[in-house]
This record gives structure tokens, sequence and C-alpha cells, in this order.
């Protein structure tokens, strides 16, 4: 909720004229925001100065997940709790920054895991209040554009669409600018009414014995599998025909896994917890490769397929590809060859996982706009975007 401008923050603008300060505040010099990000289980910290020069980027993935196959949600609170402070020490060190030079806090407000937002949330809270800096909320999908928007910058252009892939999301968005200073619009064009595609994957990881997160160990194998030899029904949508799902795909991988006898190569792999893509390519047999790589086929002519046709509908000038499943190489190269109506932008896989430096950047546009959040900020699970 809009407030004054805390001191703290108004040592970082200028009212230049009467025009500036109807668009908002004018910066003379350089704006560096901490960026909090917990909503699942990467604890994340960076600083980044004027929305699009990365100063420090801290991220300490939770492996405590691992055995388990998937986040466990009271672990991963547990864990932000141990990092928390760790990890925003060290961004602020590696980007000779102290609380001082900052000109305001940035946190994920939502969607995630209550118990993981709420320890961000906490601490950003708490460093604001100690410092009277502004706290500034921002939805994690938002964050995942901004992560594009960041490096791609002045490239991109408006009407973009926006194809949000994660472990928790699988979102089409129409993205216009409103005013440059002012940030974007959304319009969701799209969104799975299942299993999110980097779930669909890390399920499907799960029930083949792969470690957790699968998604980047199905990635690394499917190029040694034939993606035409078992034959998956794309989802045919009544409705919305924009919407995606991945449950009857999934279903689809646990019949064939139960029409062949995995249970020995599976133990085998799950033997091997932790290991790496090419730990078990020797313990994954051929017609397994095959399956991985008809899975990682299907998963992507399913967002390409959606993408090309919002594409044209909303006469998108650019495409942007983003969130965790972004990282995925098949995905990157068959939308370079799709030949599709615009360019496409990714992140730098990096920026494409969970990551606090697109929090911060995500934050720019709504410092400059006085957006400012008060303490009664709340973490919110299933917080939408538009
Ligand atoms: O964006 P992210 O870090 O967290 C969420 O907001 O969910 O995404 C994590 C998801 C996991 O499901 C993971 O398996 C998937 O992204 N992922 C990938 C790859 N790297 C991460 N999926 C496919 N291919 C990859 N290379
Ligand atoms: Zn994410």
């Amino acid at each position: 909720m809009p407030h004054d401008l805390p001191a703290a923050f108004a040592r970082w603008t200028t009212r230049a004229s009467d025009n500036e300060i109807a668009k908002g505040p004018n910066f003379t010099i350089p704006v560096k925001i901490l960026g909090i990000e917990t909503s699942c289980d990467e604890t994340a910290a960076a600083v980044v100065e004027d929305g699009v020069t990365i100063l420090s980027s801290v991220v300490a993935s939770q492996i405590a997940h691992a055995k388990y196959g998937g986040v466990v949600p009271e672990l991963a609170s547990r864990e932000h709790l141990r990092a928390i402070v760790p990890v925003v020490r060290l961004a602020l060190e590696q980007a000779h920054a102290n609380l001082d030079d900052l000109a305001a806090v940035a946190v994920t407000e939502g969607p995630g895991l209550v118990g993981s937002l709420l320890v961000g949330i906490t601490y950003a809270k708490s460093l604001c209040f100690a410092r009277n800096l502004p706290l500034i909320a921002v939805n994690h999908i938002e964050g995942h554009i901004h992560a594009v928007v960041l490096e791609a910058g002045a490239s991109i252009e408006y009407p973009a669409l926006a194809l949000v892939v994660s472990g928790g999301h699988t979102h089409l968005f129409e993205i216009s600018e409103v005013e440059v200073r002012e940030g974007f619009a959304y319009r969701l064009l799209g969104k799975t009414r299942d299993d999110a595609a980097g779930e669909a994957y890390d399920k499907v990881a799960k029930l083949l014995g792969f470690g957790y997160p699968g998604g980047p160990i199905i990635d690394e194998l499917a190029p040694h599998g034939d993606p035409h030899a078992v034959k998956f029904t794309l989802a045919r949508m009544k409705g919305n025909t924009l919407d995606f799902s991945f449950s009857g795909l999934k279903t689809a991988v646990l019949r064939w896994v139960e029409r062949h006898d995995l249970s020995a190569e599976i133990e085998g792999r799950r033997r091997l917890q932790g290991a790496s893509a090419q730990d078990f390519l020797p313990v994954t047999p051929q017609p397994t490769l095959d399956l991985l790589a008809s899975f990682q086929y299907t998963v992507i002519e399913e967002l390409l397929r959606r993408a090309a046709v919002s594409i044209e509908e909303i006469g998108a000038r650019s495409l942007i590809i983003s969130g965790g499943v972004a990282s995925n190489a098949g995905l990157r190269a068959a939308s370079r060859a799709a030949g599709l109506a615009c360019p496409v932008f990714f992140p730098t896989p990096a920026l494409s996982t969970d990551n606090a430096a697109m929090i911060a950047a995500a934050a720019f546009p709504k410092l400059r706009a006085g957006h400012f959040s008060d303490f009664s900020l709340r973490a919110q699970a299933n917080l939408a975007l538009a």
C-alpha cells in the first residue's frame, strides 16, 4: 500500500519538475534494491542496481528434499530460517554494499509455500523496520518474467507473450507496457488445470527412480533417446484451448512403466541417490531413454503449440519463456526451430530457476511508481498475477 516515502528512500530521489513528479520519483544516483526470495526450496538474496545490473545473486538450494523426491514444506521453512541471514549477508558482501546503500528491500509475497514465504517476508519487514527502508512486494511469477526483462531489456517488443513454466506454474500471459516507467499490465491467456510442467518432470523422474529435481536429469538424458519411440496423445482442452494439462501424460508414462517390467532398473537408480545424469546413463536402458525423450518431446509440443496460437491471437512481437523449465535445452532448441512469428527470449540458465535478482529487478518499476507495501504484508500462497 503506498505511504509517505521513508526518509531513506527520499535520499534517492530528486523532484526535477512537475512533470517528473507526476510520473514518479526521478533518480539521479544508482538505485540498489535488495531482493529476497523464499517461495519454495531456494533461499535467495540479490542486489540489483537500477533494475538492470546484478551486483550479486546468491542462491542456497535446499538439498534436504532430494531423498523425498519433492519439496517437504515443513523442512523448507526450517531450512529457510537457517539460511536467510547468511544468504542476505553474502549477497550484500558480494555487491560491496551495506544496508545504508539500499534504496529498498523487495520480497516475494506469493505464490508459494506459506511457511517458506513467511520467512522471507518477516526478514524483509524486520530489515525495513530497523533501517527505515521501503518494502516492495513482488509476485513470484512477475519475478520470473523480469528475469528475462532484466537481461534482454530494450530488445523485447510489446505486446509480448510470456510462457512461465516452472515447478509450480505453467501460465501464458499477454504483457503490455502500461507506461515505460510504471511496468507492465498482464492478461492471463491460459494455465495448467492440473500439474505444472516442472511438476510433471519431477513426478516422472521420481517414478523412474531418478533424483529430485527431475527436470535437469531428464533434460540431459533425453538426447540419448528417440523422441518418436513412444507416441503420447496431446491434451485436447475443452473450454479455453490455451489451458494446459499434464496429468494425462503423467498417467500415460505410468501405464507404460507398468506394461514394461522396470522394477530392477528403477531400484538400481534409487540406490544412486543424488547422482548426476551422467551417472544414471549406464543404468538406464535404451527403451527407458526413449521413454524420457518421448515424454520431453510431448511436453515441449504442448508448450510450443499453445505459445504459437497465443502469439497469433494477441499479435505478440516477442515471446518470453521463463521459470525453471526454461532452462531445458530441448525447449530452447525447439522454440528456435519452431518458426514462431516473433523472436524468443530466455533468461540465462542461472536466472531461469528461482533466484532473487529477478525479484529485485521486478521491484524497480514499482519503486519508480512509488508502489510500496506496509508492514501488514502477508504471505499469499495462491497470489495471482492476473
Ligand atoms: O522456477 P523454479 O526454480 O521453481 C518454481 O517456481 O517452481 O522451477 C523448478 C522446476 C522443477 O520442477 C525442475 O524440475 C524444473 O523447474 N527444471 C527443469 C529443468 N531445470 C529445472 N525442467 C526441465 N528441464 C530442465 N533443464
Ligand atoms: Zn519459480
